[in-house]
């Protein structure tokens, strides 16, 4: 989960390259940071513990040139995050910096120190550079000497390594961890994501597990783990750098809140046909390479993601966080519209419990880097016991989009906060077209019900414009709810999932004590929490459960219980019945969790901002999940 970069050429300051790389990378980890850059084949290393700020503050003091370089923005797994900690890590005219974990680390520690080596930070990653500068002393040659290391260690893990004695040269490795190759004009660059690169390059060669890269003065090459040359074709992104700034909102979170609806209509543009009203996924490509998806014929295409939809009798939902959330949703949009079982389950849960999945069952995974571990070993596990697979990521050509056998795209954006919001709303609507394409497909919905939905869907985008304008209302009322011991989030039906969401955001931005319940589960136990320092946000949608949500909040009301309630429209009982209460547009039951959410990221937003927390940079978090 950590972020890298790495820079080859004669045209830039490597320095210059890396640290802006690393902003933009700072979402994958920010607890120490540090860059290494050789000049003639001397390097000078600076390294910071706290977030890249720390880094450049102590960079302006220093000089640091050259032309070749790497850098580093951490998240701790071994070893505090302390300067001594934090990468490049040297050894020997060695330095290297890793994402990931190396699994079989104590008995490679216990060798090195057997045979006298001097280990100076207590992370896995030294002793990577230990091997690496073992292997060295006898061939002499970097590629080589990574080459050796690699069946040495046991793990998922991205390296890229620099050494002294070979000035014009990077290697870098991947095995598990994402890792990109920027190709520039004479010069070259690797990262972690292309959004370190956007600014230099939009030429990209994405690297597959167990390949090595040979940046060799201009040259790129890349080879499998055991030496075989392979050739690997560049993608050409349309991706604006511009997209990964801030455009003058205080933080990226507030910015990909606003963008919800543009991200929205952007999501659900591939497959709606906006004068018939009717659903059609595009370039879906079961069994195509994602870099070809473009090339499909959209005809050929919708007939094969007709057959596979049609031959499925239930769908898994497999994700992490606020995209099983998002899948939460799927599930009752899926059963709802298309009469086909969905079962939703957390990645890291599903790929330890050999989990039965019968002949015809369509697996689908959620998520928006495309690299949260768990996800991929659930993908990876489901491919292995013969399902079909179906993935919806936001970060195209990310390791999840290229391992699934079908591909549906959030199309949000980069998302850059750590708490997602606007990749969320973006897969509710996806999830909307592919219910209502899976209902139609299998004739459970006739087009008068199609054209309902999609219409229902069309007018999302405005009705969530209408509810951004709750942002000042919170950006006053956090003075006040941030006074409360807890909040409960109560949901039911559809909005349940949108309650979890709630709590999950709250917990992750202003760290308060909050609980995502199903409204109707109260009284088996969360009831006895409630008192009057604990908040109850109540979504009560007018909905056909919208009688049995009011005798849930009337329940808690009378234990003492603060009530804030959203619901639809001017509604004089819940606004009797509540402290406060936030009224949404009238709107479907498939759009009314793309409506409650808006109120739900904001408050979490200001209630972090008000308490003083960075909301872009969540204590403890990464944006990239990309260890277990
Ligand atoms: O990239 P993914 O969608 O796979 O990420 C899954 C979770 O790590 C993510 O949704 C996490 O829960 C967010 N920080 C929540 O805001």
């Amino acid at each position: 989960m950590c972020g890298i970069v790495g820079y080859l050429g004669n045209s830039k300051n490597p320095k210059d390259v890396i640290i802006s790389g690393l902003k933009k990378l700072e979402y994958r980890g920010y607890d120490s940071a540090g860059i290494a850059v050789m000049n003639e084949g001397k390097t000078k290393r600076v390294r910071a513990s706290g977030k890249l700020k720390a880094l450049e503050d102590k960079l302006l003091t220093e000089k640091i040139d050259g032309n070749v370089g790497i850098g580093h923005t951490r998240w701790a797994t071994h070893g505090a995050p302390t300067e001594r900690n934090a990468h490049p890590h040297q050894v020997r005219g060695i330095s290297l910096v890793h994402n990931g974990i190396i699994e079989n680390y104590v008995e490679i520690r216990e060798a090195l120190l057997a045979d006298g080596a001097t280990i100076t930070s207590d992370t896995d990653s030294e002793l990577v550079a230990h091997l690496i500068a073992n292997e060295i002393d006898s061939t002499k040659d970097l590629y080589k000497a990574v080459e050796k290391t690699l069946c040495k260690i046991r793990g998922a893990f991205s390296i890229v390594v620099m050494w002294e004695q070979n000035p014009n040269q990077l290697v870098a490795f991947k095995d598990g961890p994402p890792l990109v190759v920027g190709l520039g004009s004479e010069e070259n660059f690797v990262a972690s994501d292309v959004q370190a690169l956007l600014q230099y390059t939009r030429k990209f060669i994405y690297l597959d597990d167990r390949e090595i890269v040979l940046l060799n003065g201009q040259d790129v090459s890349i080879f499998s783990a055991n030496g075989y040359p392979l050739q690997k074709k560049a993608v050409e992104l349309n991706w604006d750098p511009q997209m990964v700034e801030k455009q003058g909102y205080a933080h990226f979170m507030l910015k990909e809140i606003y963008e919800q609806p543009r991200a929205v209509a952007a999501a659900m543009e591939p497959h709606v046909n906006t004068e018939k009203f009717s659903v059609r996924l595009k370039n879906v490509g079961f069994g195509s390479l994602v870099n070809k998806l473009e090339d499909l014929d959209p005809a050929q295409d919708w007939i094969k993601t007709q057959e596979v939809l049609k031959g499925i009798d239930r769908i898994f939902i497999i994700a992490c966080g606020t995209s099983s959330y998002a899948g939460m949703v799927g599930k009752y949009l899926i059963e709802n519209i298309a009469h086909v079982p969905v079962e939703v389950d957390i990645a890291s849960e599903f790929r330890y419990r050999n989990p039965v999945i019968p002949p015809k069952s369509l697996v689908m995974t959620i998520s928006q880097s495309g690299e949260t571990a768990d996800t991929l070993a659930a993908i990876r596990l489901a491919k292995e016991k013969g399902a079909t697979t179906l993935s919806i990521c936001n970060v195209r050509n990310s390791t999840i989009d290229r391992e699934a056998h079908g591909h549906l795209y959030m199309n949000s954006g980069p998302e850059i906060g750590v708490a997602s919001t606007k990749a969320f709303t973006s897969t509710l609507t996806v999830l909307n077209c592919l219910a209502v394409a899976i209902g139609r497909i299998r004739d459970v919905i006739s087009d008068k019900q199609e054209k309902e939905f999609v219409q229902a869907l069309l007018s999302a985008p405005s009705q969530m414009e209408v509810v951004l304008a709750y942002d000042k209302y919170f950006d006053q009322a956090a003075h006040t709810l941030k006074q409360f011991r807890g909040f409960l989030y109560l949901g039911r039906g559809v909005s349940f999932p949108i309650a979890m969401e709630g709590a999950l955001k709250l917990k992750e931005l202003a760290y308060m004590h909050a609980e995502g319940y199903a409204a109707g589960e109260m009284k088996h136990g969360p009831l006895a929490l409630i008192d009057e320092r604990m908040a109850i946000v109540m979504l009560a949608p007018s909905d056909e459960l919208y009688e049995k949500s009011i005798s849930n909040l009337e329940e808690a009301r009378a234990r003492g219980g603060q009530v804030i309630a959203i619901g639809t429209g001017d509604n004089d009982k819940l606004k009797a019945i509540s402290k406060y209460y936030l009224s949404l547009p009238k709107a479907h039951w498939t759009i009314n969790p793309l409506l409650e959410a808006i109120p739900l990221q904001l408050m979490s937003y200001h209630l972090a901002s008000s308490l003083g927390y960075d909301v872009d940079q969540p204590r403890n978090l990464a944006k990239s999940v990309t260890v277990e």
